[in-house]
């Protein structure tokens, strides 16, 4: 049995063939509708969401399966004290396969530990979020067709961004990638990362805390929003939420196929105005995250079409 836990856990082999069959149920739903009847996905949220949560649900439907679950930890019998070990053993025996979100870091490896079915981390505290990786990489594929030789300009919160986190790790297993940090000092990509994905492996990067000066350079620009959920205090993230704002003008001297993503929710760090660039590619990048998760239910669940 398979748990995604974290990017690496999958082998770059392992990607690519989830993007194939991502590709695939694009081009023909159809085939799909029927692979995973009888089977059921259980959506296990502690934390708020409305992307990861409702397309892992739609991607179950899609492929013929049910859904149960909750999407605050308020309506489950956490509220009443209940351990996400004792939550996760029982739910395994409804469900067969868990979708997890949680706010603690390491909370979806405890639930694998006891858990009957495959656990999918849908994002543990500020620490991972594979399957937005997996989305980010399908989109990656669609808009570049490649993952090697590009400069990607990760901007905003670098410290609590989980999303960031991931991708760094995922992409630093291709050859000619190099990274640009746009960051406040404060909100800098952790030493952790940085040290296991990007030092250690001799990867090209650079640190800034200006966005204009990099955006001429940049492939993919990778926005995010100030994670206010993970800030101890309110006044140090009202001093750093608009730190980076994207604007037209400053898109001014981007690249032609500059490639703009951001995990969404977005609050105010992209511009409105900047929805109708046709280098702005966040709202496709959220619709391929439920083809990316059909391919994984189904790699998880080991069916086929
Ligand atoms: N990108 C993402 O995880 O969005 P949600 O928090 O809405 O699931």
């Amino acid at each position: 049995m398979r748990h995604l836990i974290e990017i690496m856990d999958l082998s770059t082999e392992e990607i690519e063939e989830l993007i194939a069959t991502a590709s695939g149920i694009i081009a023909h739903p159809e085939e799909y509708r029927e692979v995973c009847r009888y089977k059921k996905l259980a959506t296990l949220f502690f934390e708020p969401s409305t992307r990861t949560r409702l397309s892992f649900e739609a991607a179950m439907l899609d492929l013929g399966g049910s859904v149960l679950g909750f999407s605050e930890a308020s309506s489950s019998s956490a509220a009443k004290g209940e351990s996400v070990s004792d939550t996760v053993a029982v739910v395994s025996g409804y469900a067969d396969i868990i979708a997890m979100r949680h706010p603690k870091e390491g909370a979806p490896m405890v639930a694998a530990m006891h858990s009957a079915v495959p656990i999918i981390n849908a994002g543990d505290g500020g620490h991972n979020h594979p399957t937005q990786t997996l989305t980010d990489l399908l989109t990656i594929k669609q808009k570049k067709g490649r993952f090697d030789h590009l400069t990607i300009g990760l901007c905003g919160d670098l410290k609590f961004g989980r999303t960031v986190h991931s991708l760094i790790a995922a992409m630093s297993r291709y050859e000619g990638v190099r990274f640009v940090l746009i960051s406040p000092e404060e909100l800098k990509v952790p030493s952790y990362v940085k040290g296991e994905y990007i030092k250690s492996r001799g990867i090209p990067y650079t640190q800034s805390t200006s966005l204009e000066d990099v955006m001429p350079e940049l492939d993919i620009l990778y926005m995010t929003r100030v994670q206010r959920e993970r800030f101890f205090s309110e006044e140090e993230y009202l001093r750093l939420r608009d730190s980076y704002i994207l604007t037209p003008d400053k898109l001014k001297n981007a690249k032609e196929d500059l490639c703009i993503m951001h995990p969404l929710p977005r609050v105010n760090e992209i511009s409105t105005e900047v929805d109708s660039d046709p280098r702005a590619c966040y709202f496709e990048q959220a619709r391929y995250g439920k083809f990316i998760r059909m391919a994984l239910i189904m790699k998880l669940l080991e069916v086929r079409k």
